[in-house]
């Protein structure tokens, strides 16, 4: 009898209780004091492209990862890249063809990411999703964000575009839950007069170097971008394929040194004078993240030690 009373009293006032105790304000932001202060727009985040993309076997020439999308998180990969295609009526995710690459349904993989970020609630992450084939923001994509829960955890920006200058800290996001910052790179502009208001357009807010490059240099360049770099975030695609026949392919020879930390900072630093306003990349994104230095790379470009 007293157990039962003293458990409807806790569910019947707990929820009140709780509403009591001041919000507790996030010390550690994506692993670090420092950058809970630190804005949106001004934070390098390491990236892993084709994140679906993976397989340890060598043979698998269609991969760009080694590792599994939690293994990826686990390493310091705060920005998960991944292209869609249709297979079957169901959105997935697939290199060039499914038939080349099936990485599974993108429902699968958003559950695998809510799954993480619930026991990661302190981290902010970024996902940047490419949409060839033009497919329906609200019919086919948001269901799979919603289903998952990751619309519950996604940020919406007071403005669309968001100027790099504006983002709020990663404390601030972290705190309001809102820690999940969807792009897309094609139709989510609202040109179909359907707007989901979290899945927001890549290229008013970030602009990309050169993908695919052949040359170990990566010389910098504005390769996609709508609108002036003045006011947007940037991306560099820090992956280096080698052309074998007219066929370019990732190379995981390479990747310990492409993801080596002289590699990736010779590479951001060429970029700040195309940022027009002495800025570092925000995005650096890299094949095989298990290889190499990133995060070390990364956390140099914040300035941390
Ligand atoms: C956060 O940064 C602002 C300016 O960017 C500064 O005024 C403030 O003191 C900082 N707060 C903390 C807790 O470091
Ligand atoms: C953040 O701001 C500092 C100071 O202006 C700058 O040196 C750095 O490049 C910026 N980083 C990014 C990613 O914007």
């Amino acid at each position: 009898m007293l157990l039962k009373n003293a458990l409807s009293f806790l569910i019947l006032v707990g929820p009140a209780l709780g509403a009591l105790v001041p919000t507790k304000r996030a010390t550690v932001c994506n692993g670090n004091a420092a950058l809970c202060n630190r804005s949106y727009g001004n934070t390098t985040f390491m990236g892993a492209h084709d994140s679906f993309a993976f397989s340890s076997d060598p043979f698998a020439l269609a991969r760009d990862q080694e590792v599994d999308i939690t293994t990826q998180l686990g390493l310091g990969v705060r920005l998960l890249q991944a292209q869609a295609h249709m297979n079957g009526g169901v959105i997935h995710f697939c290199h060039t063809s499914c038939a080349l690459f099936d990485g599974g349904t993108v429902l699968a993989y958003l559950t695998t990411v809510k799954t993480w970020l619930d026991a990661n609630p302190n981290e902010v992450l970024t996902l940047l999703f490419t949409n060839p084939e033009g497919l329906s923001i609200p019919d086919v994509w948001a269901p799979a964000f919603v289903q998952s829960g990751i619309a519950s955890l996604a940020y919406t920006p007071p403005t669309n575009p968001m100027p790099q200058s504006a983002w709020p800290t990663l404390g601030s996001m972290i705190d309001a839950g809102a820690r999940v910052v969807v792009f897309l790179d094609f139709g989510a502009d609202g040109s179909d007069g359907a707007v989901v208001p979290y899945i927001l357009p890549e290229f008013t807010m970030i602009w990309e170097t050169p993908f695919d490059s052949t040359d170990s240099s990566f010389p910098c360049s504005v390769n996609r971008i709508n609108g002036s770099p003045a006011d947007h975030m940037y991306m560099i695609n820090h992956f280096l394929d080698i052309d074998i026949f007219g066929i370019l392919l990732s190379d995981p020879e390479a990747a310990t040194t492409t993801n080596g930390v002289a590699s990736i900072l010779a590479d951001a630093h060429g970029c700040v004078p195309l940022s027009q306003g002495n800025r570092l990349p925000n995005f650096v994104l890299l094949d095989f993240v298990n290889l190499g230095a990133g995060l070390a790379a990364v956390n140099q470009l914040n300035g941390l030690s």
